[in-house]
């Protein structure tokens, strides 16, 4: 979740700039198989993307000697977990990862989303899961052969931005300082501007005790769904800590006595009307097409993993089989983006990038 500067929205004034006009989308374009439509500007979009956040990073390292995360910087650890695919789902469910009723090795790393480093001040958290031990051909080129399959989660139901372009004008907006970012609020103030609020407005206590959503969709075989990970750990979370970061202590302290567990859950797109693949700003109501469990994840007691041999981990949802191939401009973005900035960092660095 990639809000990479800080700002204040109290401290905004409005304006009258007009910022962020809506995707060009190709007048001609149909949608393919699973709903896409890619618009005739993501290409640019995309590189201008990958330059934002190349240049921010560079800039980080140049400050302060090292290569951090642009987005999901504080990790409140890794953990290491058991991905198990439940029995006997339905054969529409029964696809890539989950056609075959068995355990794989995980690691999970827990975030904060924006640069807000302090856990009592509400943010995006993120969950990020490594599957570990997937065979088949995987979708990012150089990584074809990598036995991993990631899901990026975060803790509110759906994004902030439809698409690179949009995604393009609120970096320029908030980049630009006060007044255009109060510019972007105030033509966007009633959707996106609601969902951002409503995202830096969350909090939570212990990671392990939350709910995840991918937010954006996936392709499952021949069918488009959405992710979520909810927490089933059963017995009372006894939080030790209130301070900055509370996060990591009472994950820590939570683990350091008992395990954790999380309901791994798939939503099929029933109604492609009102279930779009390419704007994950709009909820797929749970109403309409409720979700599925189909792994249950176990993070049994341990030791949290913490500093470098967390950070030198690097998650996308392109580490991916083809039967999960990330859908929509958001995943579409993210595919450049991540991979150029994981290299960016462990480049600078001087760390090997390395799939488990
Ligand atoms: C325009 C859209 C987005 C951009 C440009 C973007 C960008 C980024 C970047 C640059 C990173 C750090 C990658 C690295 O250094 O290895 C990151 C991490 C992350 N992003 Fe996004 N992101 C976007 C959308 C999303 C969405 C929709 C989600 C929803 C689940 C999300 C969840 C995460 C999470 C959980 C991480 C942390 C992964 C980790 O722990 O390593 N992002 N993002």
């Amino acid at each position: 979740m990639p809000i990479t500067r800080p700002f204040t929205l109290s401290a905004l004034a409005l304006s009258l700039a007009t910022l962020a006009p809506c995707a060009a989308w190709s007048a001609t374009a149909l949608p393919n198989a699973d709903g896409e439509v890619i618009p005739e500007t993501e290409a640019a979009d995309t590189a201008a993307t990958v330059s934002m956040i190349r240049d921010m990073v560079q800039k980080g390292f140049d400050t302060t000697g090292h290569a951090f995360r642009d987005a999901h910087r504080k990790a409140h650890g890794c953990v290491k977990a058991r991905f198990t695919v439940a029995p006997q789902l339905p054969p529409t469910l029964a696809q890539g990862l989950f056609a075959q009723a068995r355990s794989y090795d995980a690691v999970i790393r827990y975030s904060n989303g924006s640069q807000v480093q302090d856990d009592t001040k509400g943010d995006a958290r993120g969950m990020a899961i490594k599957v570990m031990g997937v065979d088949g051909p995987k979708l990012l080129g150089d990584e074809a052969g990598a036995r991993t399959q990631d899901f990026l989660l975060m803790n509110h139901p759906v994004f902030f931005v439809r698409n690179a372009r949009d995604y393009v004008g609120f970096q320029k907006a908030i980049s630009g300082g006060a007044w255009t970012t109060a510019g972007w609020l105030t033509t966007h103030i009633f959707h996106e501007g609601a969902i951002l609020l409503a995202i830096q407005n969350r909090k939570m206590t212990n990671p392990l005790n939350a709910r995840y959503w991918s937010t954006t969709p996936s392709r499952l075989g021949t069918q488009q769904v959405k992710y979520s990970a909810v927490s089933c750990t059963s017995g009372s979370f006894t939080d030790v800590s209130t301070g900055p970061d509370l996060l990591r202590e009472n994950m820590e302290a939570h683990l350091a006595r008992q395990g954790a567990c999380f309901d791994f859950k798939v939503q099929t797109r029933t109604q492609p009307t009102k279930m779009p693949i390419e704007d994950p700003t709009i909820e797929w109501k749970e109403s309409a097409a409720p979700f599925t469990t189909v792994a249950r994840i176990e993070i049994p007691p341990q030791q949290v993993e913490q500093g470098e041999a967390c950070e030198i981990r690097s998650f996308t949802p392109w580490h991916s089989l083809a039967e999960h191939r990330p859908l929509g401009g958001i995943q579409r973005v993210r595919k450049a983006t991540y991979l150029e900035i994981s290299r960016l960092r462990h480049d600078l660095n001087g760390q090997p990038r390395v799939e488990p």
